[in-house]
């Protein structure tokens, strides 16, 4: 069976988020199952140094007049995974990130470049034979490879069934109506039933609407989003496709995330030697200029500071927290004032609070392994996977009652590995904190906790019979 599996994000090559380590990860573990899956991502500044050799190239022109769209043919490193990357400078070869510009906006011209990607996407899965590899099937992956299924919906030939994952509803690539022209789309694709989206059109809605399947990262997710409180505006349309949509859990990559083998952290540790924990713990009291302090309680964050995260109630929340001498430490970038926010809560409680502004893969894993709780107070959270991270790492996650964080953290029942709280209010977050204060004062209760956290098995393993099936029944479908 011959997957190509299209993604903007991909670890390790370039990563903003989740979604990258998905995209990283998901299709080794398929591969291994026999799945002959390419990967494909467009190849942003920087990534063809961190991918040589480049085995094949080939041109494939452009219908956007934005200079030629070349195909790279590659494998991901440390994988055998085959990957293409879409070469077109004038598109992909910018300074700051893949959607953003330096000063955090939006490239201007982000319709146009994801659209250019998509056209490769749904150019490889019609016509991929001429490239010696044509797919039996097409896995798209979030709003920027939406515009493939509606490529290839406008082509009117028959062309392989296409998958939809929604990794996250909020980005739904909308753009205004007057810059339909730019994407070389038919106007037939553009009503309520197709692309059209509250008076916009939007290639999220493509990618759903034009689907086969649509899956999304966990079950909860699933059903969540077909409610106006988390649909974005696409529960009505989801609901009316409701038959095509599935919810699979996301796994983890253990040879990434362990702390059995991580590289980057200070002691190795595995369930049978939880003690050593505490070294790491120490590591990053140190590292942060923080006193080191084994008996007080840390609680960390590894976050896009977004919305969606709820990391606005966290500075009031952990008022009596750290009024009681318990100790955060931060990592994350984006929202301004979120980031002045918690800059301010440092300057407050220098000696108990750690802030790092920025993005840090290695500092990450460190976190992971040396604070004892992780806060995650999501709004929504489609999976999430720093909770799952947290989990291997004997880190006990604090999260909100949503999407996949309510399928993988328990507070009560003998799969206890956590604490969970329902209302996204200030009141909720703090009785929750205060509870993980109570639970970590009984070294026997965390020890226990934390077995249950370490035992539990995220891998991609348990996920991938269920990917397997759903690519089969398409196929039969087909
Ligand atoms: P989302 O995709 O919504 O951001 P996930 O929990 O699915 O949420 O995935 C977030 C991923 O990004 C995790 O691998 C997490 O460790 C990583 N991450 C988030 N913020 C940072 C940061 N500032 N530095 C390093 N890694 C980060
Ligand atoms: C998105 C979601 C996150 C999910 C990730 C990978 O970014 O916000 O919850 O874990 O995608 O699927």
């Amino acid at each position: 069976m011959k997957v190509l599996f299209a993604a903007s994000e991909i670890h390790p090559l370039i990563k903003t988020g989740g979604l990258a380590d998905v995209a990283g990860s998901l299709p080794i573990a398929l591969k291994k199952q026999g799945i002959d899956i390419k990967l494909i991502m467009p190849a942003y500044s920087g990534i063809l140094d961190k991918v040589k050799p480049i085995k094949r190239e080939t041109n494939l022109g452009n219908p956007f007049n934005t200079g030629d769209l070349i195909l790279l043919e590659s494998s991901l490193p440390n994988s055998d995974v085959p990957i293409y990357l879409v070469q077109c400078q004038s598109l992909f070869e910018r300074d700051a990130g893949p959607y953003l510009d330096s000063y955090g906006y939006d490239y201007p011209d982000n319709h146009i470049r994801f659209a250019a990607f998509s056209w490769v996407c749904a150019f490889l899965a019609q016509h991929g034979q001429l490239l010696g590899w044509k797919p039996d099937l097409l896995h798209l992956n979030d709003w920027q490879t939406g515009f493939a299924a509606a490529y290839l919906k406008a082509w009117k030939t028959q062309h392989p069934p296409i998958i939809t994952t929604v990794h996250n509803l909020r980005y739904n690539g909308s753009f205004p109506l007057e810059r339909f022209p730019d994407v070389r789309l038919s106007n037939d694709l553009l009503n309520m039933h197709g692309m059209e989206f509250y008076g916009q059109f939007s290639a999220l809605k493509a990618g759903l609407v034009f689907a086969d399947a649509i899956t999304t990262v966990s079950p909860t997710y699933a059903k969540e989003i077909l409610t106006p409180e988390y649909g974005d505006g696409l529960d009505g349309t989801l609901s009316a496709i409701s038959h095509k949509l599935t919810g699979i859990l996301n796994g983890v990559d253990y040879d990434e995330w362990s702390p059995e083998v991580d590289p980057h952290i200070d002691t190795q540790y595995s369930i049978d030697s939880i003690d050593k924990k505490l070294a790491n713990k120490l590591a990053l009291q140190r590292e942060n200029n923080l006193p080191e302090k084994p008996e007080v309680p840390v609680f960390g964050v590894v976050s896009r500071l977004t919305e969606q995260k709820g990391l606005d109630l966290i500075p009031i929340a952990m008022e009596t927290a750290l009024k009681q001498g318990a100790m955060l430490i931060l990592l994350g970038s984006g929202d301004a004032t979120l980031e002045a926010q918690y800059l301010a809560l440092q300057e407050r409680y220098p000696q108990q609070v750690a802030v790092r502004i920025g993005y840090d893969e290695a500092y990450s894993h460190r976190l992971q392994a040396g604070v004892d709780i992780l806060l995650i107070p999501s709004r929504f959270e489609p999976c999430g996977l720093t909770q799952l991270y947290a989990l291997k790492y004997g880190t006990l996650p604090l999260v909100r009652k949503t999407g996949g964080l309510a399928d993988t953290i328990f507070e009560v029942g003998n799969k206890a590995n956590g604490f969970v709280f329902e209302n996204a209010s200030i009141k909720d977050l703090t009785d929750a904190i205060q509870r993980s204060l109570a639970a970590f004062a009984n070294l026997g209760t965390w020890r226990e906790l934390q077995h249950n956290a370490m035992g539990q098995d995220h891998s991609w393993k348990r996920v991938t019979g269920e990917w397997i099936s759903l690519y089969k029944k398409l196929l039969s479908n087909a």
